[in-house]
């Protein structure tokens, strides 16, 4: 083991030791190079003569850039076209965990690690299963959950997903299955990784907030009979939600300072929530009462040691850009315009639905609201024949999961929300068993 890895592993062992317990092989073995060449490029920042970096200069020591190019960003070409480092861009670094702990006052006092930036969220999760989860490990997870989970998880990793039903029942009323997810992180063995994604891809579902206290309550009782548990928050929706009774917070608010065997770690970023879904900028945070300020230094390493190793560090242009919008004078305002939009087209959802029983007879909504999505369970057959009969003869294109149909109508104009599902409707009675 590189003597840099053994470094980061006593710190963790000894100030943080349900993190260092929770890491996998790979996460014990991975650390930021911190001597070598990025410690030689340091020791040449400033000098006159600096042939150490590996970028191109103009002779004016801006970098070498195209015109095509550096006409079309109004930045300066430093936040462009030179590299970022593998943490990130440290102003946007300190913007997005002030906006981590605004949004999320729950979190109280309780410190958090300074969010290391990651290629969006798919590469968020990846990091942290690549720190986190060995090939004999299971997630547990709601059996509901986004299917590309499957290739950055138990394709990538060999990690189990072990799912719990995600609802009580089979009704639009339905609550979360706290007890279905008790029952696995209960059962045998002592580290346990769970991964909850609210509001949830496909579902549209959160918690609401006596759903969410249940939840952190069963976390705590686990931890408190042994059981070492790293809780992933992938927190992709994160601020869309549509009623009062709802929780907004992220469960990583109420994990972050629960107990000395919890770690938390969220997975969040621009990607839905400022609408850049092409920029790829995520972030990983942790937290965890059991961790000092050492310790989650020590994980803000491994998993920038991570994107090195992965993708080097991420897109300078589409960090500079977020930074700049956070500082907009107009950026609240737009959030909110976007909000309302989202919003409202959730609620002519709803009252579609409200305004036609009939469509009970052949599609039920699972429970939704927050997200992006809603999904129907269809009744009498097949949700693949039923979306390749909207494609063939209503022009109309939805996904189809298992039995379920999943509706994005955040990409749906409002004008367009009656006939999709009056065509959903007719669809399902066209290919009725
Ligand atoms: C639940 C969930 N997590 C993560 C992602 C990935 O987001 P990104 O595009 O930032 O990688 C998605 C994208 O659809 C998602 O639905």
């Amino acid at each position: 083991m590189n003597p840099q890895a053994s470094e980061l592993n006593e710190i963790l062992k000894k100030e943080g030791p349900a993190a260092y317990e929770l890491l996998s092989e790979l996460g014990k073995n991975i650390f930021f190079p911190r001597k070598g060449l990025v410690a030689q490029g340091l020791d040449a920042k400033g000098r006159k003569i600096n042939a150490s970096i590996g970028e191109a200069k103009e002779d004016d020591g801006s970098p070498l850039r195209l015109s095509p190019l550096a006409e079309l960003v109004n930045l300066p070409p430093e936040d462009i076209f030179s590299y970022a480092p593998s943490f990130g861009k440290p102003d946007l670094r300190d913007v997005w965990k002030k906006k981590i702990i605004e949004k999320n006052p729950s979190l109280g006092s309780a410190e958090i690690s300074r969010p290391v930036v990651t290629n969006a969220l798919t590469h968020g999760l990846s990091v942290a299963a690549y720190l986190f989860a060995d090939k004999k490990d299971q997630i547990i997870l709601p059996h509901y959950y986004w299917g590309n989970y499957r290739l950055i998880f138990s394709e990538a990793y060999g990690v189990e997903l072990k799912t719990f039903e995600t609802f009580t029942d089979q009704t639009s009323s339905a609550g979360f299955n706290t007890a279905g997810m008790k029952d696995l992180l209960m059962s045998g063995g002592s580290k346990k990784i769970l991964l909850l994604n609210f509001p949830n891809n496909p579902t549209g579902y959160t918690p609401d907030k006596d759903e969410l206290a249940e939840i952190t309550d069963i976390i705590k009782t686990a931890a408190e009979a042994g059981k070492k548990i790293l809780v992933i928050t992938d927190d992709a929706y994160f601020g869309l939600v549509y009623d009062n009774k709802t929780a907004v917070e992220s469960p990583f608010a109420f994990l972050a300072d629960l107990h000395e065997n919890v770690v938390a770690c969220k997975v969040d970023g621009a990607t839905k929530e400022d609408y850049v879904w092409g920029f790829r900028v995520g972030f990983i945070t942790f937290a965890g009462k059991g961790l000092s300020t050492k310790a989650l230094s020590a994980l803000e390493d491994k998993a920038a040691g991570r994107v090195r190793g992965s993708i080097s560090n991420d897109s300078h242009l589409a960090q500079s850009l977020l930074l700049k919008a956070y500082n907009s004078p107009d950026y609240s305002k737009e959030k909110q315009r976007a909000y309302n939009l989202l919003k409202n087209r959730f609620e002519l959802v709803k009252n579609e639905l409200e305004k036609h029983p009939e469509y009970e007879k052949e599609f039920k909504p699972l429970p939704f609201n927050s997200g992006y999505f809603m999904c129907v369970k269809i009744e009498n057959g097949n949700a693949e024949a039923v979306r390749q009969r909207l494609l063939d003869a209503y022009d109309t294109g939805v996904i189809a999961l298992g039995d379920l149909i999943r509706v994005a109508y955040s990409s749906l104009p409002a004008s367009q929300i009656s006939e999709l599902f009056a065509n959903l409707y007719s669809a399902c009675s066209d290919v009725s068993e």
